[in-house]
């Protein structure tokens, strides 16, 4: 089959795409990165009031991780596992670090849960569950993102029985470290009661 690189390539390539930009601006809610956190994530489109924006970002953000993966494993036979492994990792990098946007991307989560339904649905359903819950109950969705991703890469293994140390629990914990080390400034203000809620923030927050 294909090299890896050409896996690893596809899959940064779909990541990299900024929905959350791109849906904001033609939904006429205007440059996401001058709202409340700048992020260009569906948490972020949502405080602009938009639920229908919000949703289309969280859907499309989700949607570019499950292609990257079910690519993969359309265009690779001997390699699958590696493969799999590389392109989900490679598609939330993406989505963190875009060529179009200088590198200055989002944080992972969306694209994140679906490289996770795509590797595993069940892990990535309940990491879905953990998220939400979590995002509802305190009204902040970074504290739903971190203790998802916390949890992907002991769920995972259990889940999909891949043995630990195989490519996808061992790409499972490298992106969720990515969303981890993403999240930096979410956690100093989670830690300091700060952090800003789902709603719309007033402007001395952003
Ligand atoms: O989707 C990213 C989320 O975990 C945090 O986003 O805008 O609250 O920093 P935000």
């Amino acid at each position: 089959g294909p090299h890896l690189a050409v896996v690893a390539a596809i899959a940064y390539f779909l990541g990299s795409i900024p929905f959350g930009l791109i849906i904001s601006r033609l939904g006429g809610a205007g440059d996401i990165r001058k709202v409340g956190s700048g992020n260009i994530g569906a948490t972020n489109v949502l405080r602009t009031g938009r639920k229908g924006l919000a949703a289309s970002t969280l859907l499309l953000d989700a949607l570019k991780g499950v292609a990257a993966v079910l690519i993969a494993h359309w265009i690779t036979a001997a390699y699958t596992d590696y493969a799999l492994g590389v392109a989900a990792f490679m598609a939330v990098f993406g989505h963190c670090f875009p060529i179009w946007l200088g590198f200055r991307g989002g944080k992972g989560v969306a694209t994140g849960l679906g490289v996770t339904i795509a590797l595993s649905p069940l892990t990535g359903a309940a990491a879905c569950l953990v998220w939400l819950a979590v995002a509802k109950l305190a009204k902040i969705s970074s504290a739903g993102a971190l203790c998802a991703f916390a949890l992907i890469p002991i769920l995972l293994p259990a889940i999909s029985e891949h043995p630990v140390y195989s490519p996808e629990p061992m790409a499972a914990a490298g992106y969720a470290i990515l969303i981890f080390i993403r999240h930096y400034g979410n956690i100093v203000r989670l830690l300091r009661g700060e952090e800003r809620h789902i709603n719309i923030d007033p402007p001395a927050q952003r």
